[in-house]
């Protein structure tokens, strides 16, 4: 039977949170996810994760983040996808990265056929909502059935019950 598979990347660390830099123990994209799997026990859950990680230190990691954006970088992740044939609809969360997901979500994208799949891109944010990362998941996976998607205030998502609802919606 087909599945749902709940995709994420998230970075523990300093961040930027309601104006000011701040350190999470738990990225923000985590705890959406909990929030999400805690609705559809029987979603499977990947993390999307780099081999080369990012500085926990706020201003290292913007820097580092823009250094990637400009080069169009593929970041190499730590694991794969066991069988992404049993899944037909992917919920995918990122982190707002200069207004675009992280290079490594691009990475992800571009190692499995989506087509005929559904995708249901959600993305926490302080201030960007969804930046321009529809257009670029359109434009990386063109075959998908991508989804309006849901923007999520990062400082929020303890309490974004409305928003997951929103993406639970969009799954079905
Ligand atoms: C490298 C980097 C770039 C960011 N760029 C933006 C941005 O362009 N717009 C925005 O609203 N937030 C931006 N943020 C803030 C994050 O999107 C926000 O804190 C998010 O909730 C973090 O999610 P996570 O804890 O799951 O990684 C940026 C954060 C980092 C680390």
């Amino acid at each position: 039977m087909a599945k749902t598979l709940i995709a994420f990347y998230s970075r523990r660390g300093e961040n930027w949170v309601n104006g000011g830099v701040r350190f999470l123990k738990k990225g923000n994209n985590e705890i959406i996810v909990e929030k999400i799997k805690a609705q559809i026990p029987d979603a499977d859950v990947f993390q999307i994760d780099t081999v080369k990680k990012y500085s926990d230190d706020y201003m290292v990691c913007i820097e580092e983040a823009k250094e990637e954006l400009r080069e169009k970088a593929r970041p190499e992740l730590t694991a794969k996808v066991e069988n992404m044939d049993q899944y037909d609809t992917i919920i995918l969360g990122y982190p707002c990265w200069w207004g675009l997901p992280p290079m490594a979500v691009f990475t992800f994208l571009e190692s499995y056929d989506f087509s005929g799949k559904k995708i249901v891109p959600f993305c926490s944010h302080e201030g960007s909502g969804m930046g321009g990362s529809i257009r670029q998941i359109k434009m990386a996976v063109p075959d998908a059935n991508i989804t309006a998607g849901v923007a999520i205030h990062g400082a929020s998502a303890p309490n974004c019950d409305r928003e997951v609802k929103l993406i639970i919606t969009q799954a079905k």
